[in-house]
């Protein structure tokens, strides 16, 4: 059989590095596309990454960007790819009451523009077209579960935006011929999740108040229920979606609920934590009351009884929420022959030993920059830390500032997370 090619928009995300992954072990040739960016935007596909050089190369990245049309048609012209999955978005639904317009114009216009560039590069007939639709669209819910036939109620401009993408990729399936597909996917987390949705704020928070890091996790709505998944599995169901006969559109889901306060709970269990949440609405809190370590002694936590480690903040609530979401997946399972393999308590388990150790390890790096800085004349410091002296000088002269000199993404605080 021929090898077969794969276009990912979208690749650099939690998603996308996911799909890579599966589609480079089953033999494709994979095409992501990644947008130009100051600072790195790679990391969660750097190990994926493959030498311009390298004999027989597979794994390709190509700039782009959702809001420009021209580059998509000529991206799909020079792949000509079999496969596209379109995963890009401005994915944050709290972030997309603050950008409504840049939203909709990635999310819902950016899906037509690459629908289009698939027609216009003559592949209507060849390329078939995953879109990542999502919960979102049943917003505030019409009935429980959702299923493929619920009515769709968005309750923010990233999911108003999805509606427009989920509704004109029925419609180039319908008007145009095409081989598209909604995969109408549930939340689904995994230790590479963005730090700013409420799983890895939790996971990231609560490793990070373990080590001493960080006092307290201030979070939004407590109460919001969400059926919760591990991207991995819903990768997998992506990629099935694109193998079938026909197209059509599907419901991927575990069929579980739990809300954010079951996640915190969740976690915590993993560190040996017991939490009771008391106090109601901002005055909510969750302390401390009894701690079993079951994590090596490297790692020994800075826990007290009594301790409140969560608090409400205000700011974290949206202007239109969506309390609740639960999926029906029957038709994935009878028709993709696919189900979940990773439970809510393995979810919470995987992220938060990740963040643990990702923890420890910002640790070491902040102790090794307090050491050298104690050490070493400036000039010598910077050299050994390999960075431009000149960015860094306050952060030097600063010995509690240690900031500079972790990775990129770390937000110690928590404070500043959506
Ligand atoms: P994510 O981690 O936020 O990744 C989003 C990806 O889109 C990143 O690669 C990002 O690039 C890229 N992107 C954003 N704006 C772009 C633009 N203008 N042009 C090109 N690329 C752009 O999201 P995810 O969790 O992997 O989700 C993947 C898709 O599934 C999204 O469409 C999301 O809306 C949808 N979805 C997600 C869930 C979920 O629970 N995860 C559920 C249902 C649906 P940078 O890395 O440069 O930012
Ligand atoms: N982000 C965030 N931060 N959410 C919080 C916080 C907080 O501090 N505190 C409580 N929440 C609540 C939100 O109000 C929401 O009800 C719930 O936790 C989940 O929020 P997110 O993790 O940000 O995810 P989401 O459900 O809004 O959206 C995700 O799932 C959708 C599928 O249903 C995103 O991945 C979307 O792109 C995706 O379509």
């Amino acid at each position: 059989m021929p090898q077969k090619v794969a276009f990912i928009t979208g690749i650099t995300g939690q998603d996308g590095s996911y799909l890579a992954e599966l589609l480079l072990s089953k033999g494709y040739q994979v095409h992501g596309l990644k947008r130009r960016s100051s600072s790195l935007n790679t990391q969660r596909i750097d190990h994926l990454y493959q030498d311009p050089h390298t004999p027989n190369q597979q794994f390709f990245l190509h700039y782009g960007d959702m809001a420009d049309s021209s580059n998509l048609t000529h991206l799909l012209l020079k792949i000509q790819p079999d496969e596209v999955y379109h995963l890009a978005a401005q994915s944050h639904v709290a972030v997309s009451f603050e950008t409504p317009e840049h939203t909709a114009d990635v999310v819902a216009v950016g899906t037509l523009r690459l629908l289009e560039a698939i027609r216009h590069a003559g592949l209507a007939s060849k390329t078939r077209f995953f879109h990542a639709a999502t919960s979102e669209l049943y917003g505030l819910v019409q009935s429980v579960p959702q299923r493929e036939n619920t009515p769709f109620y968005p309750r923010s401009p990233y999911a108003a935006a999805k509606l427009y993408a989920y509704w004109i990729t029925v419609n180039y399936r319908e008007a145009q011929g095409m081989f598209c597909c909604n995969g109408i996917m549930f939340n689904h987390e995994s230790p590479r999740r963005g730090e700013t949705f409420v799983t890895r704020k939790i996971s990231r928070g609560l490793a990070s108040i373990a080590l001493g890091q960080q006092p307290c996790l201030y979070l939004g709505n407590l109460d919001a229920k969400r059926d919760w998944g591990h991207a991995k599995d819903y990768m997998q169901a992506a990629w099935l979606m694109l193998q079938q006969p026909h197209a059509q559109d599907l419901v991927i889901a575990t069929g579980k609920q739990y809300s954010v306060r079951d996640f915190i709970q969740s976690c915590a269990q993993t560190i040996g934590l017991e939490l009771s949440f008391q106090g109601q609405g901002l005055a909510e809190v969750a302390i401390i009351t009894g701690f079993n370590p079951r994590f090596d002694s490297n790692r020994t936590p800075n826990f007290s009884r009594g301790q409140i480690i969560v608090r409400v903040d205000p700011r974290y609530f949206r202007p239109a929420e969506v309390d609740t979401l639960l999926g029906d997946a029957a038709q994935a399972k009878q028709q993709l022959g696919w189900q979940p393999t990773t439970d809510f308590a393995q979810l919470c388990q995987e992220m938060m030993l990740a963040d643990l150790t990702l923890a420890h390890q910002e640790r070491v790096i902040k102790n090794a920059t307090l050491h050298l800085a104690g050490l070493c004349s400036e000039p010598v410091m910077q050299q050994a830390l390999g960075r431009d002296a000149a960015i860094d000088r306050n952060a030097a002269q600063e010995p509690n500032n240690v900031s500079a000199a972790l990775p990129q993404h770390h937000n110690p605080t928590g404070h500043h997370h959506d």
